[in-house]
């Protein structure tokens, strides 16, 4: 598992060895201060600068080694442009391209004195350290031959100088909950399907117990006598047991304040049961609980930052296997709302899987509003590569809420079309519904499905199948799993339903 490396604040200050990280603007120029704390720097910057071709544009970067007159043995300058429009999300995405730099360093001094300074500097120092936490992480746990030069994360000395160190600190302690609830969704995503089966999954959910929060565990029996017959389906063909998790953080000032609810999709691993997939790439089915693992992580981050609401987080953990006793095509099974539904194809497990759950939630907890995240379809891929997730709603005003905090994180929803057209291709000869509604518009045809478990009830849906997962190295996630959501639903979270 990948620690977290640790990062203080400091008033900022000259180098004293290991790799010193300054800002410059398009003119090469550092803060004035931060230029007279290096005496020297800037005609240094100006030599060296042409023959590496840094102009100093924003996101640039240049190195010098063993730098003349700079107690520093590798001296990192990073451009920051004309410093115009920076949003919360740039100052991560910055952190994630300093940590870069620093590597495994034994010691860092990053002089974060911008020439253009932000808004709030204590804000933008604690994104700042929030990106270089997440472009940190690694996970390296099955790897027994560490290479001699590793650095352990924990072990690095890194400083965040900045003239709000104070202030930076107190801001710092709201990233921390949620880069932890980021490392445990990546954490989990990572792991492989033979360690992190269902039973196990729920082992480690429960683990936010130790941060008040209450947690429920689901056994089959239970499952059984609440009639999640659509669930248990998919775990039938496996060895096995599934579970449901419900996870309930009460951090509103009235404790029966309606809550919100959060539910993700756990197959721990998918085969495609008895409508098998092909081998190419089913290693990826691991990945499968993405959604899950976003919860399991939100929760551990609202938690932790002892968020004013009251939340419930809820995952169905299954893993889809063909076997003798695998559900077939041409089943009927009886979900928990009473609605029959034909298995057309045992691969489409995973609305089956949040169709109890979100009846559960919806009907027990009658939150506000729910959400839910699923690695679903293939099909959101077609539509939306790895940029967006898709986000399909009843709801308007939670969907705009949804949009604004994914572009204030960078983790981006686009909205997908619903309606009554899209809802019948889901309608079955033999029973309500089928779990399929055929190849074409695949991602709005499975969002209808579980569309028809959620009630009157508020509630979104995000694709997340081109997002949870092997997702392109960026500068604030170089991991196969991504931890997407995590941050996006925290910002959800804090800037509309906390008071
Ligand atoms: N888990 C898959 C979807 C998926 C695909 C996730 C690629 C991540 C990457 C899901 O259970 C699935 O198999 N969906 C089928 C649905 C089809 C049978 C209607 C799909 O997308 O092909
Ligand atoms: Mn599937
Ligand atoms: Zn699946």
């Amino acid at each position: 598992m990948s620690d977290l490396c640790k990062i203080s604040f400091a008033a900022p200050a000259a180098p004293s060895g290991g790799v010193a990280v300054v800002f410059v603007d398009a003119s090469l120029k550092l803060a004035a201060a931060s230029a007279a704390l290096l005496g020297g720097v800037e005609a240094l910057i100006a030599r060296a600068a042409p023959t590496l071709n840094f102009k100093g544009k924003s996101a640039s970067a240049m190195e010098i080694a063993a730098p003349h007159g700079i107690a520093a043995d590798r001296l990192v300058v990073i451009g920051t442009g004309d410093g115009k429009g920076s949003e919360p999300a740039d100052y991560v995405t910055l952190g994630g391209l300093v940590m870069g730099k620093i590597g495994t360093a034994a010691q860092a001094h990053v002089l974060f004195d911008l020439p253009h300074p932000p808004a709030s500097v204590a804000e933008a120092s604690a994104d700042l350290m929030l990106g270089m936490k997440m472009r940190n992480y690694k996970f390296d746990l099955y790897k027994t031959k560490k290479k001699d030069d590793e650095v352990k994360p924990g072990k690095q000395d890194i400083v965040i100088g900045t003239t709000d160190a104070a202030g930076a600190r107190k801001a710092a302690k709201s990233r921390d909950a949620v880069a932890e609830g980021v490392v445990i969704a990546r954490n989990l995503v990572n792991e492989p399907p033979n360690v992190l089966t269902p039973v196990e999954f729920a082992k480690r959910a429960a683990e936010v117990e130790k941060l008040g929060v209450v947690v429920e565990i689901l056994d089959e029996k239970a499952m059984a006598k609440l009639g999640m017959r659509a669930l248990l389906g998919v775990g039938q063909g496996s060895e096995l047991e599934s579970r449901v998790v419900i996870m309930r953080w009460n951090g509103a000032k009235d404790p029966v304040a309606q809550p919100i609810a959060f539910v993700g999709k756990g197959v721990t691993f998918d085969t495609g049961g008895i409508s098998i997939k092909g081998a190419a790439g089913m290693e990826d089915m691991k990945g499968d609980m993405g959604g899950a693992a976003c919860v399991t992580g939100l929760m551990h981050a609202l938690a932790a930052r002892k968020a004013k609401v009251n939340v419930i987080g809820a995952i169905g953990l299954v893993e889809n296997m063909p076997d003798g006793n695998a559900q077939r095509p041409g089943d009927i099974v009886k979900s928990m709302s009473g609605q029959t539904i034909e298995i057309i194809n045992t691969d489409a497990e995973g609305r089956l899987v949040l169709a109890d759950v979100v009846w559960h939630v919806q009907t027990k907890f009658k939150p506000q509003f729910v959400v839910d995240l699923a690695t679903l379809t293939g099909a959101i891929l077609v539509a939306l590569a790895q940029e967006h997730a898709g986000l399909f709603s009843n709801n308007d005003a939670l969907s705009e809420n949804l949009a604004k905090a994914g572009i204030a994180t960078g983790e981006k929803v686009w909205r997908m079309p619903m309606g009554p057209a899209y809802d019948k291709m889901i309608d079955s000869k033999f029973a309500d519904m089928k779990n399929t509604g055929g190849r074409h518009g695949g991602s709005i045809t499975a969002a209808h499905f579980i569309k028809r478990f959620v009630g009157d009830t508020p509630w979104a849906h995000l694709d997340i199948a081109g997002t949870a997962m092997g997702s392109t190295a960026s500068e604030i996630n170089q991991s196969w799993g991504s931890g997407w959501g995590v941050r996006l639903l925290d910002r959800l979270v804090a800037d509309s339903y906390e008071g």
